[in-house]
C-alpha cells in the first residue's frame, strides 16, 4: 500500500485525478471502477476540466460503478445512477452505452447482482479502481462484518452508513435501506487501485485501513494484500497515522 499525503481536499482531487488522467492516457479504453459520495466530486470537476480543455479523451473508456441503493429508479434524484450523470458522465464525451452503474430500480437482487458480475467480467475488471472509504471503514456498501470473498450482493446498510448518507436526503427515513454493491472479491480484481479520503472524521478508519489487522470490522483493511494499491489523503485524514 502506498501513501500520498495530499495538504487538502483540492490538493487530494488533484493528485487523484492526474492517476486516472494517466491511466486513460496510456490506455485509452480503460475500465474505471467509480465511486459515488462527496470525495470522488472535486476529482470528477478536475477530470471534466481537462476533458474541456482538450486533453482527456474518454470516448472509449468503460465504467462500473460500486454502488445503487436497492428501489431507486434510475431518474431519482438521490440514486447513484443520477449522481453520476449530473457529475461526470453527462459533462465528458463516454458513451453512455459503456457506462455501468447496478440496477437499482430492479428489486431481483439475485438477478440484479448476478448480471453485475457477469459483465464486470466481460470487461476484464477494472484497470483502476477509485474508492471512498466509510468512517466505518466500509469500502462500496462492504460494511464492517462484510465477507471477503463476495461478488456483487445486496446489502442491508448499517445504521452509521443510513446517517451518514441522510445528509442527502430530505428526511433519514428517505434513506434507502438496502443496496447492491460489488462485493470484496470484486474490488479485489481490479488491476490497480486508488482510495482516496478527506478530512479528520476519516482520520480512524484511514489508520485501521492501512495499519491495522486485516479483519472485516475494517472492510477496507483487506486493500493492504492489494499488490497496487494507493491511499491519497490530506492531512486531516492522517492526523491518526504516524509522521
Ligand atoms: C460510494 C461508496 C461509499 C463511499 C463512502 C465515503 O459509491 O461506495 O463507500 O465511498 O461512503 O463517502 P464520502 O465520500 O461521501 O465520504
Amino acid at each position: 500500500m502506498r501513501i500520498v499525503r495530499a495538504h487538502d481536499y483540492d490538493d487530494m482531487s488533484r493528485k487523484a485525478a492526474n492517476i486516472i488522467s494517466a491511466q486513460v492516457t496510456l490506455k485509452p479504453d480503460s475500465v474505471l471502477g467509480l465511486a459515488t459520495g462527496s470525495t470522488p466530486l472535486g476529482i470528477y470537476a478536475q477530470l471534466i476540466e481537462w476533458y474541456e480543455k482538450g486533453d482527456l479523451d474518454f470516448s472509449q473508456v468503460s465504467t462500473f460503478n460500486l454502488d445503487e441503493y436497492r428501489g431507486l429508479a434510475h431518474d431519482d434524484p438521490q440514486s447513484y445512477h443520477h449522481f453520476m450523470r449530473a457529475n461526470f458522465f453527462d459533462r465528458i464525451n463516454i458513451d453512455p452505452a459503456n457506462t455501468h452503474v447496478p440496477d437499482g430500480s430492479n428489486l431481483d437482487a439475485e438477478g440484479v447482482c448476478a448480471a453485475y458480475d457477469r459483465s464486470v467480467a466481460d470487461a476484464g475488471y477494472p484497470d483502476l479502481q477509485l474508492l471512498g472509504i466509510g468512517r466505518n471503514g466500509h469500502v462500496g456498501f462492504n460494511e464492517p462484518g462484510a465477507v471477503f470473498s463476495k461478488g456483487t450482493y445486496c446489502v442491508d446498510l448499517t445504521p452509521s452508513t443510513i446517517e451518514a448518507n441522510s445528509r442527502l436526503f430530505d428526511r433519514v427515513e428517505d434513506v434507502p435501506r438496502q443496496a447492491y454493491t460489488m462485493g470484496v472479491q470484486t474490488i479485489m480484481f481490479a488491476r490497480s487501485v486508488l482510495v482516496v479520503a478527506s478530512g479528520e472524521e476519516k482520520a480512524d478508519a484511514v489508520r485501521a485501513m492501512c495499519l491495522g489487522p486485516v479483519d472485516p470490522q475494517c472492510p477496507a483493511s483487506i486493500l493492504q494484500l492489494h499488490a497496487a494499491c494507493t491511499v491519497i489523503a490530506d492531512e486531516a485524514a492522517l492526523c491518526k497515522m504516524p509522521a
